[in-house]
Order: structure tokens, then C-alpha cells, then sequence
């Protein structure tokens, strides 16, 4: 299937409701054309209001919105040729399938055998191929939803936007349609913009993830990005697993943890107060006698221990009352045991420094 894709900017919008709330605080945003961008971010976080006002849905109180070079702040959702699946897909429980993906090309002057012809492909591509006279009610979730994506995708439109597609799908589909969603990608190329609160999703699909807060865009980049180099303790605590060690920035390179001096690689941060975050891969757990001189080293007792078959996940309590975990192969001997006093170790190259903002929920 051919298709063209755009990109998306958005400049400094913001959308203040009638009630007073912020849905969004000077958003700017530049996705390229062909891109798969995800919007993650927790509950009220203006994901949505952010896709609404691309969509057309919402009209931005301040800033505007480009779709392939064009100003559209002012245009009206219908003329803006974007593919859109919700999250209740809302198809038309009457029509069959064919015709519920139809539904998308009337009006647009294609010849019939052009119609049937963009049918069949956006249904193989979807994987209903021998379905189309099925009404929604004799599908599954997944194939319905298939279907919701086929009829946004039979017009070619150059922007798919999608609002939390897979999230009334039981966790077995929503893996697969995960998969599904990464290939029609790849297969059509037109720009995706993707919106999740699933960690799990933003980093399997996306090129690129925006990270929300409180209506705000705290961080935009790859999932690796995100995942290694969190810019704040909110992207580090919502993204992935973490070790967060608050404590005082005495050097260059120290910061003091519950009395303890920590290595960290990098500039100062311009705040005193600051925390050093280890991902749970990276920690390794010791005898509390045996330091390593370029290691750093927390005294950490043991507060559990759970098998998951190839990995093993220690809880522990550090000094100031927090608990973290690691992770260990569970090939390796198990060495330790709930109660142990032992320390946690690592390579300062290996952990981020990030200012000590408020902590996600
Ligand atoms: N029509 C509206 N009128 C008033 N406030 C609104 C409206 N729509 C959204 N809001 C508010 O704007 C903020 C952002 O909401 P939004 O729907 O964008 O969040 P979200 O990130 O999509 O959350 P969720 O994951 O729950 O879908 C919230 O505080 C919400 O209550
Ligand atoms: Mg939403």
C-alpha cells in the first residue's frame, strides 16, 4: 500500500478549559514524517488534549499546530486528512466489515474498483482477509479493532493519531496487536502518533516517546533515551525500575547519601539538592566486607527475594528508609537470603544524576 506521511509541529500551544484547568502548558513539539511517536505520560497528563488539539478536536487557547507545513490551527478536523482510532472504536454494529471500511472513502471521488481494490489490501494488511462479511458483533476485540484501524488507514491519510487503541484488550492481545500495530507501521510508513499510560508500549513501538506531566512535556526522546538518560526523577520513576539515592551535591563528582560519598560521571547539576538513579540491571549486590575501590557502595539489607525463572529480583532497604531492587541472573548462584545485611554496588558510569523535582506517584 502506498502512502505519503507528514510531519507535526507544534509551537508553544496551550489549552486552558472554561473551567481553568490547564489541559496543556506551552507544548512545542517537532515529529518527522514517517516517524511512530508515542505520547506516555500518567492519568490527566494532557496526552489526550495534546492528540485533540493536532486532531482538531480542541482549539488551542495560545500557539499553533502545523500538518505537513500547513497552518491548521484554524482548520476543521474534517479538513485536516487524518486517520483517527479511539479507544472505543465505535464501529457500526449493522454495516459489515467491508462496509464499516468503506465507510471512510465515501465521498472521496475514487472509482469503485479503486474502492474495492483499497479495501481488500488494508484488510490483508490488517489480517481480515475472508472476514469482510462479518458484522462487528461476530468478531473478537482484536478483530474489531483491526477493523477500527482499517478504516482509519483505507484513506491513506498521511497522520494516524490513536488514543490508547489496545487499552480494552486483554494483556495477550494487546501484545500481539502491539506487534500488529509495529508492522502496519513499517508496511504503510505514514506518520504514527501513538497515546499510552503502558511503559510497555511507548518503549516496543516507538521511534520516539513524549514523556507528559501535569499538562507539561518534560522529556522527548528514543525509549533508550528516556530509559538511560532520564532528565528528571519523574521520567526515571515512570519509565522502568529505579534506585533513587536523594542526598546533597558536596563536589563536582560527590554526592552525600545518608552519610555515604557517591561517585557520579558528568558536570554539577545547578541544584544542591540532587539524586543519583541506578537502573536495577546495573546494581550488583556484595558481602557488606567486600569494597571495590571504584565501585560505589550502599549498605542495604535484604527485604526480599523473588524467582521469575531467568532472573532473580532482590528488594532491599537502604540507609535512609527507601527501598530499591536489583536484578540478578538466576543462572548465578544465589548467594544471599531475605535479612541479609549486605551492600549494593556500582559502576558511577553506570547511573544518572538527575535534580531532585517531585517524585512520580
Ligand atoms: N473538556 C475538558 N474540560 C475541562 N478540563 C478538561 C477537559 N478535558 C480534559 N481536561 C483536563 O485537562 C487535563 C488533561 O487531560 P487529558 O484528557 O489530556 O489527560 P490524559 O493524559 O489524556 O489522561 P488519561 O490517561 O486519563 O486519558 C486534566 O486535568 C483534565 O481533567
Ligand atoms: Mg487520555
Amino acid at each position: 500500500m502506498s502512502t505519503n506521511s507528514s510531519g507535526v509541529r507544534l509551537r508553544s500551544v496551550t489549552k486552558r478549559f472554561r473551567s481553568g484547568t490547564i489541559g496543556i502548558d506551552n507544548a512545542s513539539l517537532t515529529i518527522e514524517g514517517g516517524e511512530f511517536v508515542t505520547f506516555l505520560g500518567p492519568s490527566g497528563s494532557g496526552k489526550t488534549t495534546t492528540l485533540n488539539t493536532i486532531a482538531g478536536f480542541v482549539r488551542p487557547t495560545s500557539g499553533s499546530i502545523e500538518i505537513g507545513g500547513r497552518d491548521v490551527t484554524k482548520v476543521p478536523p474534517s479538513k485536516r486528512n487524518l486517520g483517527i482510532v479511539f479507544q472505543n472504536y465505535a464501529l457500526f454494529p449493522h454495516m459489515s466489515v467491508r462496509d464499516n471500511v468503506a465507510f471512510g472513502l465515501h465521498g472521496r471521488g475514487l472509482s469503485k474498483h479503486e474502492v474495492s481494490k483499497r479495501i481488500n489490501d488494508v484488510l490483508t494488511m490488517v489480517r481480515l482477509g475472508g472476514l469482510e462479511d462479518r458484522r462487528p458483533k461476530q468478531l473478537s476485540g482484536g478483530q474489531q479493532q483491526r477493523v477500527a484501524l482499517a478504516r482509519a488507514l483505507v484513506y491513506q491519510p498521511p497522520v494516524l493519531l490513536m488514543d490508547e487503541p489496545l487499552s480494552a484488550l486483554d494483556k495477550a492481545l494487546r501484545d500481539q496487536m502491539q506487534v500488529e500495530i509495529g508492522r502496519i507501521h513499517r508496511e504503510v510508513g505514514t506518520t504514527f502518533l501513538f497515546v499510552t499510560h503502558d511503559q510497555n508500549e511507548a518503549l516496543g513501538l516507538s521511534d520516539r516517546i513524549v514523556l507528559f506531566n501535569e499538562g507539561r512535556i518534560l522529556q522527548v526522546g528514543t525509549p533508550s533515551e528516556l530509559y538511560e538518560q532520564p532528565r528528571s526523577l519523574f521520567a526515571a520513576q515512570f519509565l522502568g525500575e529505579s534506585n533513587v539515592f536523594r542526598g546533597r551535591v558536596t563536589s563536582a563528582q560527590t554526592l552525600e547519601f545518608a552519610g555515604v560519598p557517591l561517585r557520579f560521571n558528568g558536570g554539577a547539576p545547578a541544584t544542591k539538592s540532587a539524586a543519583i538513579v541506578v537502573r536495577p540491571e546495573n546494581l550488583l549486590v556484595r558481602q557488606a566486607d567486600e569494597a571495590r575501590p571504584d565501585e560505589n557502595q550502599v549498605s542495604a539489607l535484604i527485604t526480599n527475594i523473588s524467582y521469575f525463572g531467568s532472573f532473580r529480583s532482590i528488594m532491599v532497604s537502604y540507609l535512609d528508609g527507601s527501598s530499591g531492587q536489583l536484578r540478578e541472573s538466576a543462572s548465578s548462584e544465589a548467594r544471599f537470603s531475605r535479612g541479609d545485611n549486605v551492600s549494593v554496588c556500582w559502576d558511577p558510569g553506570r547511573a544518572v544524576l538527575v535534580d531532585d523535582g517531585e517524585a512520580a506517584a
